[in-house]
């Protein structure tokens, strides 16, 4: 027979227990409601932050799993009730204290790297880029968050195969996972497939939400997924995320280098650095005779980045399953098949890594981007 399970074990238990949107324990965000103990039986209340919280079934399967390993319990019955709005503000105030900086990111010593990626014309494979590496970096064990500003062409919440509402915990966004990746977009906020008709002013409001008022929890690598050219909303990312880093797409068209030096122009305009050049749909590999074909052409990524004198970071072949793994929403570096796209998307995270923290040395930056060496595997 064992001992008596008593309320302190529970409560210590539940400690460990965190909120998978929210990353912190549910005891320290006062969800826990009352605890009824009787004998090898449990009852726990769970306050959700907001009704019809979508992840509600998973943080009742935590508790459960959590409380029926404790020896001595042999049922576990979690039911579910909502936070006031006096608990909700106070559970908001525990993850994020007043957020009411411009950005957070833009402050001295943030331990976010941040990457836009770029390029000067449509089209081009940006986003499929983006959704890729993002799940390439979390996948070795870096905490990752994908910022899709394409306000009105937006494809992430596709390509990631997020089909839900952003949730709201008081003023705070919650970015929604997939993949190991924490993703906003407006997307999440609007009906699908209706246009965003934001202008201007409006357009600049919706991005300062999306990075001083979304619960990024200091991600390790924040990406972000910009507009083609050079318009309004890259001027407005660059002044709110000023310590970024470009990385500019391409394809491998000798002809499209006049657009994505366009893009490194831009670089220039708002005074943020390249960290390299991509290729994107380099040759096409026929499966079954293995030659190559050069559809786009070739050397435009090299041509790039030579004369940006920077590094070509990687050279991504064109290959249906990207634009398939897209379309299903299964980013092709987590479908795992080993094909050679997914090879090369992994290979150029890796290089990118690489470059960041060398950038980072090279500036003398004082622990920003130097995180990025560190092995955390
Ligand atoms: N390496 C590749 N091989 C095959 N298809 C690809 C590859 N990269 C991207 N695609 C496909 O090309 C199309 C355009 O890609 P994507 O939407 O990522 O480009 P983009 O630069 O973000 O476009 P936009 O400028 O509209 O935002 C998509 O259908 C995508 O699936
Ligand atoms: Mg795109």
């Amino acid at each position: 027979m064992s001992q008596p399970v008593g309320q302190e074990q529970i409560w210590e238990r539940l400690r460990d227990v965190y909120d998978p949107e929210l990353h912190r324990s549910i005891v320290d965000l006062g969800m826990v409601g009352e605890v009824t103990v009787d004998g090898d039986h449990v009852r726990v209340l769970i306050k959700l932050t907001v009704a019809g919280c979508p992840l509600k079934a998973e943080i009742q399967r935590r508790v459960s799993t959590a409380l029926a390993e404790l020896p001595g319990i042999e049922s576990v019955m979690v039911s579910l009730d909502t936070m006031t709005d006096e608990e909700r503000a106070a559970a908001r105030e525990t993850v994020s204290p007043g957020i009411s900086k411009p950005s957070p990111f833009a402050e001295d010593g943030v331990g976010t790297t941040v990457v836009a990626v770029a390029s000067g014309k449509g089209g081009v494979g940006k986003s499929s880029v983006t959704a890729n590496l993002a799940v390439a970096l979390a996948a070795t064990g870096r905490t990752v968050g994908l910022l899709d500003a394409d306000v009105y062409g937006y494809s992430i919440p596709r390509m990631m195969g997020v089909q839900r509402q952003a949730v709201m915990v008081d003023d705070l966004m919650l970015p929604v996972e997939a993949f190991g990746v924490r993703i906003m977009s407006i997307g999440f906020l609007t009906e699908e497939d209706s246009p965003v008709i934001w202008r201007g002013p409006m357009l600049h409001k919706a991005l300062t939400s999306f990075v001083a008022e979304t619960y990024w929890d200091d991600p390790d690598f924040l990406l972000v997924d910009l507009p083609p050219g050079t318009g309004d909303v890259s001027l407005s990312v660059a002044q709110l995320l000023p310590r970024a880093a470009l990385l500019v797409v391409t394809t491998p068209q000798l002809a499209a280098q006049r657009v994505a030096r366009r893009a490194a122009m831009m670089a220039h305009r708002v005074d943020l650095p390249v960290v390299g050049v991509l290729e994107n749909m380099s040759g096409f590999v026929a499966p079954d005779t293995g030659h190559r074909y050069d559809v786009f052409g070739s050397g435009g990524g090299e041509q790039l980045a030579s004369e940006l004198g920077r590094p070509l970071i990687g050279q991504i072949p064109l290959e249906p399953s990207v634009a398939e793994a897209g379309d299903a929403g299964t980013p092709l570096v987590a479908a795992g098949n080993g094909s050679p796209a997914a090879d090369a998307l992994r290979g150029a995270a890796d290089r990118l890594l690489d470059e960041l923290a060398a950038m980072a040395r090279a500036n003398g930056a004082s622990g920003s981007l130097e995180h990025t060496s560190a092995d955390t595997s």
